[in-house]
């Protein structure tokens, strides 16, 4: 296989053929990926002693610790090509809500990833490597190269290996052969290994009994150092981190011609996980990815920002309880950094507090919301007895009905958040929160909003295609 990808050093198409000729015949695949949300008793990184208003409060933690993060990689402009080795990314702790669990090798080895939507290169730790002076402690076995008749080293010439002529091999390097990675998270890291193919074990029917191996690309890290706040809780069970951007070497881009660019996710009601033997999320792919007829579904297109990873929506406008807000043309300019975002991986949606043309958005859709419930005469809770991670809170009035709504009016459709994901509710103390969150720059349209909608990304067409649905019983 590697020599004869070395003949043909920039067919990539032709490498993803071979590699995946011996596994597939059709033309196109399906299949899906088990995606645990931390809140779920079944997730490595569950929290057993945190309750209910903490989980609320940890959620808007985790989507400040991602603005930053998305923040930082959207500030990578100049870049020409995709090439992971230019992107100094750091790693923000706390910034993960999903795990995926993944089966490698033949036999399967079980692995558990932190799913990151902005990251690139999929890795895991590896043997031989030493608690102590290699990896990080943890508790599932290191995934063993020796235990799976399908792995392999990549070689340096291969189409996979960043170090073509042209990239900036940064991360890469070639030793003896292999293509080595010291692969730097900001200040966070290194990853060190070889980049690797094995096959993984996919989810290959809605029902969830099928299954089918791809070979995939990652890395085997066998010496990881400054990573603690991904490895160091106790009984560790995470092993790496799936990338999922638009880069070369994430598992989307890898396998984007065989799943025909499209992806999909639906998010369960947050509110019905609870008290959290929430069953898993599902990722799907390819031909896993039904839509129902057009009239049932809205579509957007989005946007990439050369160098970036992001998916931007144009954003027109929003509107609240119905009442457009009348924001100027050109406000949600992702060139300008005031894009909105989509991304599933942060929990609560940001609103920019200071878009590039100088405009709170944020506050104004807080004074749309305060004229709405103030019309109503329901009471605010007085800070200090509010929260301190949400900042507009209404005591409940018994029989109150009149919640207000959400659009976000994108260029060809409106998508509705319905009144129930709009906030959080404090049932101890007889009150709600909206749950929103104000940041500089970006906006991001994140999981909460995202509550009982499909959402289809057509990288082909490069649409965004939603429709509301119960996501509860998208699971296997
Ligand atoms: C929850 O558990 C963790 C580790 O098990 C511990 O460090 C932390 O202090 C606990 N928190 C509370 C509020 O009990
Ligand atoms: C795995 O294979 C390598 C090279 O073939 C060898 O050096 C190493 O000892 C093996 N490790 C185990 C655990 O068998
Ligand atoms: C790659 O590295 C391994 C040990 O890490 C070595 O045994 C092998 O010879 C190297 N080269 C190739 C092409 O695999
Ligand atoms: C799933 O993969 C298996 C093994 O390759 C295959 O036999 C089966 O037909 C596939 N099922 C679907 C629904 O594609
Ligand atoms: C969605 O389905 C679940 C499970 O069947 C059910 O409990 C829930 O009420 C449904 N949600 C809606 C909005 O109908």
């Amino acid at each position: 296989m590697a020599g004869i990808a070395q003949n043909f050093p920039g067919a990539v198409f032709l490498f993803l053929v071979i590699i995946f000729s011996n596994l597939v015949a059709s033309e196109s695949l399906g299949f899906s990926l088990r995606v645990i949300p931390a809140d779920s008793q079944e997730s490595p990184i569950y929290r057993h002693n945190l309750t209910h208003l903490e989980r609320m409060e940890k959620l808007s933690d985790i989507s400040m610790a991602r603005h930053q993060v998305l923040t930082l990689r959207s500030s990578h402009k100049k870049s020409s090509s995709w090439d992971d080795g230019k992107f100094v990314e750091p790693l923000e702790r706390q910034a993960y809500y999903y795990v995926a669990e993944m089966k490698i090798g033949t036999p399967f080895q079980r692995v558990y990833l932190v799913v990151d939507t902005s990251a690139g290169l999929v890795w895991t730790q590896c043997e031989p490597c030493d608690q102590g002076s290699g990896c990080y402690p943890q508790q599932t076995p290191y995934f063993e190269p020796n235990s799976s008749s399908s792995y392999s080293r990549l070689h340096c010439n291969d189409p996979l290996c960043p170090l073509r002529k042209g990239q900036d091999p940064k991360f890469f390097h070639c030793v003896s052969g292999n293509c080595s990675y010291t692969y730097y998270y900001g200040f966070e890291g290194p990853s060190m290994g070889i980049l690797s193919t094995d096959s993984c074990n996919f989810i290959n029917d809605t029902a969830g009994y099928n299954r089918i191996d791809l070979a995939i690309v990652f890395g085997c890290s066998t010496y990881v150092r400054n990573l603690d706040h991904i490895f160091l809780e106790e009984g560790n069970k995470l092993s790496g981190i799936l990338g999922l951007n638009l880069s070369p070497l994430s598992l989307y881009k890898q396998l984007y011609d065989k799943i025909q660019g499209k992806f999909s996710y639906c998010v369960v009601p947050f509110e019905e996980n609870f008290p959290f033997f929430i069953h898993a999320h599902t990722l799907r792919f390819g031909d896993q990815v039904v839509l129902p007829p057009s009239s049932e579904v809205s579509s957007t297109y989005y946007t990439i920002v050369k160098g970036e990873d992001l998916f931007y929506l144009d954003l027109l406008d929003i509107s609240i309880a119905g009442l457009s807000l009348g924001l100027p043309a050109g406000t949600f300019d992702a060139k300008r950094g005031s894009g909105l975002i989509l991304d599933s991986s942060t929990p609560v949606s940001v609103i920019s507090t200071k878009t590039w043309n100088n405009l709170n958005v944020y506050e104004l859709v807080m004074l749309a919301l305060m004229g709405h419930y103030d019309g109503d005469n329901l009471v605010r809770v007085p800070k200090k007895s509010r929260p301190e991670k949400y900042e507009l809170c209404y005591f409940n009035r018994p029989g109150f009905t009149h919640w207000a709504t959400m659009t976000y009016h994108f260029r060809g459709a409106d998508y509705f958040v319905d009144a129930k994901f709009m906030n959080v509710h404090y049932a101890q103390g007889n009150f709600f929160c909206i749950a929103l969150i104000g940041r500089d720059g970006a906006s991001i349209l994140g999981a909460f909003h995202m509550q009982d909608m499909r959402i289809v990304h057509e990288g082909y067409s490069k649409s965004i295609h939603f429709y509301p649905v119960n996501c509860s019983h998208d699971h296997f």
